[in-house]
C-alpha cells in the first residue's frame, strides 16, 4: 500500500500528532497482516488480497484519531481500528459481488479474481475474524459490532433494490445511505472514544459525529463514482449508473423539469448495460447542474458534522477532526 494514506495529509495537523497517528497506522497494519495469515496458503492470499492492493484506512485512521481525544492509541485501539477495518474488507468483498465490480483499490476485485462464491466466502471468513478481534474487547463492543454489521447488511440490501413505490426516494436514499456506510464509520469513532477512556457524552458526541462523517463520506463517494476519471479512484467511474443506483445527482437531474434535460433523463431511467449509453449519460451527469447542488448538499451534511465538535474543547485531535470532514467531501478517489 501506499506509504503515508492520502487522508492522513490532514492540514493544519500537529507533527506530533501526525507521528503518533502514522505509528498507530503501521501498528494497526501489523495487526492486520497476522490476521490474514491462515495455514492455507489461497485462504491467506485471498483474505489479505484487498489489504494488500492499497485502501485509504480511513475508519482505522478515524478511530485512532478519535482516541487521541481521551488517552490516546493504546493496544484496545488498535484492536478495534483493526476490528472495522476487517468489518469493512468484508462488506468491500460482498460489495462488488453486488455490484459486479471488476476493479477495487486499482486491482481486480475478489469476485473477478476468484468467482463469485469464494468473494463471498472469504467477505465472511474476514467478518468472522472482525469478530474475533473484537470479541477480545469484552461483550460491549461485541455488541456494537454485531449492531452495526446489521444495519450495514440492511443498508447494503435495500441499496440493491429498487425503493418502494411509496417511498419518497430521496428519504429513502439518505437513510440506505446511513445503514450502510453511516453506521460504521460511526462505529470506528466510537470505539476511539471508548477504548481511548472518554466520557460518556464525548463517545456519545463521537458516535453522532462518525455518523454524519459517514454520510458525507458516502455522498462524496457517490460524486466520484460520476466525476472521476479511469483510473483516479481505483474503481470504475460509472458503476453505479450502470446499476441504475439514484444517487443524489441522478435524484435531482430526474427531478427538473427543464425540457432540455429530456435526453439524459430518458438514459437515467433506461438500462445502461451498453457501454456508449453510460459514456453519454455520464458526460451529460457531469456537466449538469444537479452535480453542483448535490456537492453543495454533501459539504453541508460535513459541516453538520463538524457542528457535533462545537461541544468539544480546542485540541490538536479536534481540529485534525474538522480538517476530516473537510477531506473527506472534497477528495478525489
Ligand atoms: C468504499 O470505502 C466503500 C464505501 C463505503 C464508499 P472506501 O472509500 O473507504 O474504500 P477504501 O478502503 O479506501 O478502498
Ligand atoms: C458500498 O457503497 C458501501 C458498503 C457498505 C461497502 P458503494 O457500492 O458505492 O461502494 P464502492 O463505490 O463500490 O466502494
Ligand atoms: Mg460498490
Ligand atoms: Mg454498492
Ligand atoms: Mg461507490
Amino acid at each position: 500500500m501506499s506509504a503515508t494514506p492520502p487522508v492522513l495529509s490532514l492540514p493544519g495537523t500537529s507533527e506530533d500528532l501526525t507521528d503518533r497517528l502514522v505509528d498507530g497506522l503501521a501498528r494497526v497494519e501489523a495487526f492486520l497482516q497476522e490476521r490474514f495469515a491462515q495455514e492455507d496458503e489461497f485462504l491467506s492470499e485471498a483474505a489479505g488480497h484487498l489489504a494488500a492492493a492499497g485502501g485509504k484506512r480511513f475508519r482505522p485512521m478515524l478511530t485512532l484519531l478519535v482516541s487521541e481525544l481521551g488517552s490516546g492509541i493504546n493496544d484496545e485501539v488498535i484492536a478495534a481500528a483493526a476490528g472495522v477495518e476487517l468489518t469493512h474488507l468484508a462488506s468491500l468483498y460482498h460489495d462488488d459481488v453486488m455490484d459486479e465490480a471488476e476493479v477495487r483499490r486499482g486491482v481486480p476485485s475478489a469476485n473477478v479474481k476468484y468467482g463469485n462464491s469464494t468473494a463471498i466466502l472469504v467477505g465472511d471468513l474476514l467478518f468472522g475474524t472482525a469478530s474475533e478481534v473484537i470479541a477480545d474487547l469484552g461483550a460491549e463492543p461485541v455488541k456494537i459490532q454485531a449492531q452495526t454489521f446489521v444495519r450495514l447488511c440492511s443498508g447494503q440490501i435495500r441499496d440493491d433494490r429498487p425503493a418502494p413505490a411509496d417511498a419518497d426516494p430521496m428519504r429513502y436514499y439518505l437513510d440506505v445511505l446511513a445503514d450502510k456506510t453511516g453506521v460504521l464509520v460511526a462505529t470506528a469513532a466510537r470505539y476511539g472514544a471508548m477504548f481511548g477512556g472518554c466520557s460518556p457524552e464525548v463517545i456519545a458526541l463521537m458516535t453522532e459525529y462518525g455518523e454524519r462523517l459517514g454520510m458525507a463520506f458516502q455522498l462524496a463517494d457517490d460524486l466520484i463514482d460520476i466525476a472521476s476519471e479511469a483510473g483516479e479512484s481505483g474503481k470504475t467511474p460509472g458503476t453505479d449508473l450502470r446499476e441504475g443506483k439514484r444517487t443524489l445527482p441522478v435524484l435531482h437531474a430526474l427531478a427538473s423539469r427543464d425540457p432540455a434535460d429530456a435526453r439524459l433523463q430518458e438514459l437515467l431511467v433506461s438500462d445502461l448495460s451498453a457501454d456508449d449509453d453510460l459514456a453519454e449519460a455520464l458526460t451529460l451527469l457531469r456537466a449538469h447542474p444537479a452535480m453542483d447542488k448535490a456537492r453543495e448538499e454533501t459539504r453541508e451534511v460535513a459541516v453538520r458534522a463538524c457542528e457535533v465538535l462545537d461541544d468539544l474543547p480546542e485540541s490538536d485531535a479536534r481540529s485534525a477532526l474538522l480538517a476530516l470532514a473537510t477531506g473527506v467531501v472534497e477528495r478525489a478517489g
